[in-house]
């Protein structure tokens, strides 16, 4: 049996995808300026358990901080500016709550994939402290997808809150991906595009699952993973694949 599926075709990866600081409240909004009805963002737990949004283990790349992230607590990190490594035009934009982004989120009417991205050894703490949070702060509205590439994380996030949609993410190619989504009860696999064949999409498609490929920014080669079978692509051209591309 297919699950239900709610979400769009087209996916904006960690928000704005290119065009925006990664993973921050200006990147929803340059998402949603160009349409987009579905983000995908990376969240982590501070070291005082506040959930918030950025991509690598370290601050270093996309902030003006350093260090492992996690190891600090919310106070430190709220003090950051995540936006001038982009641009100046986000000088200071802070790194968000997940709170923040998620009230941002139904402002904007967009849904949302949240890839729990745990500090190493906090898998499964972050995909409970996440589930739990995304089911109180999406309550009435359209169903969080949670990703990651952690399967400890998704089966915590399982436990937590088992009605939230799971899809697990895998950025190599795994022969155990049926044993590994039943025992998630995964409604979807986020696979990287170039795992893709059209065999491989119908083994996974016959198995019941829906597919999202990542990170996909050529439209051609969008085309040809939709005529596949694919579900929804996650892309960071936000502007070239907008939400009219099918
Ligand atoms: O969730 C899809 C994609 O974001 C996974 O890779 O490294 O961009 O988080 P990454
Ligand atoms: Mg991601």
């Amino acid at each position: 049996m297919t699950t239900a599926w709610p979400y769009p075709t087209i996916v904006a990866h960690r928000g704005g995808g290119k065009l925006a600081p990664e993973n921050t409240l200006a990147a929803i909004d340059v998402g949603a300026k160009y349409g987009h009805t579905m983000i995908e963002f990376d969240a982590k737990l501070s070291q005082d358990q506040q959930i918030f949004l950025l991509h690598d283990d370290t601050l270093d790349r996309t902030s003006n901080g350093w260090g492992v992230a996690g190891e600090l607590s919310w106070d430190k990190l709220q003090q950051l500016d995540a936006g001038s490594w982009f641009s100046n035009q986000f000088q200071h934009e802070p790194l968000p709550l997940l709170s923040d982004v998620a009230q941002r989120c139904a402002q904007h009417g967009m849904m949302a994939n949240i890839e729990i991205k745990p500090t190493r050894g906090t898998e499964r703490e972050t995909g409970a402290t996440v589930a739990l949070a995304a089911r109180e702060l999406w309550h009435g509205q359209t169903a969080p997808l949670l990703s990651s590439f952690s399967y400890d994380a998704l089966d915590a996030a399982m436990q937590a809150a088992p009605e939230l949609p799971r899809g697990l993410l895998l950025d190599e190619w795994d022969d155990n991906w049926q044993q590994m989504t039943d025992g998630l009860a995964c409604t979807s696999i986020h696979l990287n595009y170039k795992l893709l064949t059209p065999e491989r999409t119908a083994a996974l498609k016959a198995a019941g699952l829906r597919i999202l490929v990542y990170t996909v920014n050529q439209p051609q080669r969008a085309r040809e993973l939709l005529s596949w079978g694919v579900d929804a692509i996650c892309t960071d051209r936000i502007d070239t694949l907008g939400p009219d591309f099918v």
